[in-house]
């Protein structure tokens, strides 16, 4: 699919933004604080109704006066769609070919990937940032599987809410939420782990043309606990139970369940060796874009086309010739990108046709 028309009005610093991104890459380019990001955040607010900024989209609203308003039309397989959010006194409209319709109504209709800092911290952060990746994308394929993440956390909450109610006393109690979170984390370990060898096949190609001959990029799901892992998809929840069963009295002592999914991790390895680390700057963020671009892949094999991709500070800790080879897989995917710099010379180091675009001061000018 793609964003062939972008409009954005009163987000941070833009004014009556309007902008027809190419149907290749985009560069959007000039110097700090003059509203590149903020017009990546217009493109993923469009398509999610959220900010990847922020949490709290108010904040997004103009100083000193709103309403903000994008707009956009999308073309895709599904045909042609305006789309239109509107943020004013703290309440979101939103609005698909002129009617206005609720959340999930709204979604789907533009799929954007991101790629900012905010979302980077997957390789550098806690195994949490990993397993929200894991979650996110799994999600992003087949919604109901928030529904199984729900249930195997309210199962683990209310276990812990016995074990720190002094449950060493009432086994039976606990036993009985054994059971229930044993079944609810086979479903959510089945579901990550499929991803992750999905995840790990789409990535290959990818990360082979971000990172070049040489160093080779391997993704594998760690599951907790390991020895329950390692009895597969269908062995988990005996092996988890029986796992839950031998650490009650250490689970009683602590107040918490040690092991589970909510200890998983996704491993990243660079010629056998931890990224994370072992991992330079510019290896860590091949790396994510490497991950980002194999999301973007099991996207396509699931829908029949591309989301739309939003890179923020794009050259960020990459050498030329790896940045330029990352423009150059975009293009033969023919994924439609917007990217951001604040390097004007940028686009002529590339070596591949982009559509260049000036922000300044909150305006865009073609360039
Ligand atoms: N709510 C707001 N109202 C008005 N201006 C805002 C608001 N929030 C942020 N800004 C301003 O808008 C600009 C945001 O620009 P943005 O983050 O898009 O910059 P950028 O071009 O990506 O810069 P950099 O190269 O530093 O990443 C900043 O100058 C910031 O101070
Ligand atoms: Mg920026």
């Amino acid at each position: 699919m793609t964003l062939d028309l972008l409009q954005a009005d009163r987000i941070r610093c833009l004014r009556a933004v309007s902008l027809e991104p190419s149907r290749g890459l985009t560069l959007l380019h000039g110097r700090n604080g003059q509203g590149k990001t903020t017009l990546l955040e217009a493109a993923y607010l469009l398509a999610t109704g959220r900010s990847f900024r922020t949490p709290r989209i108010e904040e997004a609203v103009r100083r000193g006066g709103g309403p903000l308003r994008v707009a956009g039309r999308v073309s895709g397989r599904a045909g042609e769609t305006d789309l239109a959010v509107v943020v004013d006194g703290g309440a979101r409209r939103l609005a698909a070919d002129g009617a206005e319709v609720g959340l999930e109504a709204y979604l789907g209709r533009l799929e954007a990937l991101v790629l900012s800092a905010e979302r980077e911290r997957v390789l550098r952060g806690g195994p949490d940032e990993r397993r929200r990746f894991l979650d996110r994308g799994i999600a992003g394929l087949a919604p109901a599987y928030l529904r199984t993440l729900g249930e195997c956390r309210r199962a683990l909450e209310q276990r812990n809410a016995l074990l720190r109610s002094g449950g060493a006393g009432r086994r039976a109690e606990v036993e009985a939420w054994d059971e229930r979170l044993a079944a609810a984390a086979a479903a959510v370990h089945r579901r990550r782990r499929e991803y992750a060898v999905r995840l790990a096949a789409a990535l290959a190609e990818p990360a082979r043309a971000v990172f070049g001959p040489g160093e080779t990029l391997t993704v594998a799901y760690r599951p907790s606990p390991a020895a329950a892992g390692e009895a597969g998809p269908h062995g988990f929840e005996d092996a988890y139970r029986r796992a839950l069963r031998s650490g009650a009295s250490r689970d009683g002592a602590l107040g918490f369940t040690g092991e589970g999914p909510h200890r998983d991790d996704l491993l990243l390895e660079l010629e056998g060796r931890d990224l994370r680390k072992y991992g330079s700057a510019g290896q860590v963020r091949a790396a994510v874009i490497a991950l980002k671009l194999g999301k973007l892949r099991l996207y396509r094999e699931e829908r029949g086309e591309n989301p739309v991709l939003l890179m923020d500070d794009f050259d960020a800790d990459l050498d030329e010739e790896r940045a330029g080879r990352v423009a150059g897989f975009l293009q033969e995917e023919s994924v439609q990108a917007m990217l951001t710099t604040s390097k004007e010379t940028l686009a002529g180091a590339l070596g591949v046709p982009m559509r260049k675009v000036r922000v300044v001061e909150g305006e865009t000018r073609a360039a």
